[in-house]
């Protein structure tokens, strides 16, 4: 099977970072901000953050905020979104610069987007979903400013989007999705409120979506896809399921899934590489102890230094 290819992978993202005028670039534009978020992260897992301009990446990331709202775009010109704004402060958390940030702005913008029912907007036009509860709930947390907002109704309403078969939804009565189960469960864990989760229950449904070639896929009967090494597995060691599932035969799934020529983890093996599967498969071994890595936390999805510098360094 082979190891993890480490330089490979670190020369891939700067790689992706220089190509500003590739396919993938253009139509990864909008979402830019969460690439950048993808790929820095995992330079950081692989202990190679200094292989980018420090200076360089942090005045781009704040030409994109928006001085009127408080919030972060995407891009330089676009309109500003939760999941822009956690993927921004996130950046500058990896690189300690969470100074240089307007933190009553930035999280009075979060916080004007909570509706009455506890739910949160993505942004002005309005679309609710558990993961923008997750967006608010952990940019917030990062701030230290949870009490700009009803976390008591927040939590609620993520209670509300949990099914019968210990999954959540999108919204209530939206089917289970790994994807969503990570914002939810690791709202409710950022919240303090993780005993809402029936874990052997959702243990059961999440271990359940290791597939025959070892890799983990997000809803029963779809093949498996490297993104949800990272939302299946979070959640498992979030609620102390983790040995539930096969990790060995995992670690070789993400493992078989890189371009060990160009570097870059594609969603299965053979297909092509992206940055975004490349993060949640660097995640994934991370979050299985994988040599060489450094440790990722699971429901802040930052690495276990940096949640550590923001909690607990003395000011
Ligand atoms: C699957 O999407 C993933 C989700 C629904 C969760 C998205 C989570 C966030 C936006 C929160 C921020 C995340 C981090 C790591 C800080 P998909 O559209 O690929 O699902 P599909 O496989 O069903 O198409």
């Amino acid at each position: 099977m082979g190891d993890l290819e480490v330089h490979k992978h670190v020369q891939y993202i700067i790689s992706v970072e220089k190509k500003k005028e590739s396919f993938e670039a253009l139509v990864m534009e909008h979402l830019r901000m969460n690439g950048a978020y993808w790929g820095l992260t995992t330079l950081d897992l692989l202990q190679n953050i200094t292989a980018v301009d420090q200076e360089e990446v942090i005045s781009w990331v704040m030409s994109c905020w928006d001085q009127d709202s408080g919030g972060f775009t995407g891009t330089v010109g676009h309109d500003p979104h939760v999941h822009y704004t956690l993927s921004a402060v996130q950046i500058l958390a990896l690189f300690d610069r969470l100074d240089i940030l307007d933190k009553d702005k930035v999280s009075s913008y979060i916080a004007r987007l909570q509706n009455e029912d506890g739910s949160f907007s993505g942004d002005i036009w309005g679309e609710i979903d558990t993961r923008f509860s997750y967006c608010a709930i952990c940019c917030l947390s990062i701030l230290h400013c949870l009490d700009k907002i009803n976390v008591e109704k927040a939590v609620n309403y993520i209670v509300s989007c949990k099914n019968l078969d210990g999954g959540f939804g999108c919204t209530a009565g939206g089917e289970s999705h790994a994807g969503q189960i990570f914002c939810c469960v690791g709202a409710l864990s950022i919240a303090g409120a993780l005993h809402h989760v029936d874990r052997d229950l959702l243990g059961w449904w999440l271990c359940e979506r290791q597939c025959k070639d070892g890799g983990l896929n997000g809803r029963p009967e779809k093949l498996a896809d490297v993104c949800y090494s990272w939302w299946v597995l979070s959640s498992l060691v979030m609620i102390d399921r983790v040995h539930w599932i096969d990790k060995t035969k995992l670690a070789m799934y993400i493992l078989s899934c890189q371009d060990r020529e160009n570097g870059g983890i594609s969603d299965r093996p053979d297909n092509a590489v992206d940055v975004f599967h490349t993060y949640f498969g660097v995640a994934g071994l991370s979050l299985m102890e994988y040599p060489g890595l450094k440790s990722i936390d699971p429901a802040f999805a930052l690495p276990v230094d940096v949640v550590n510098r923001i909690f607990f360094k003395k000011p």
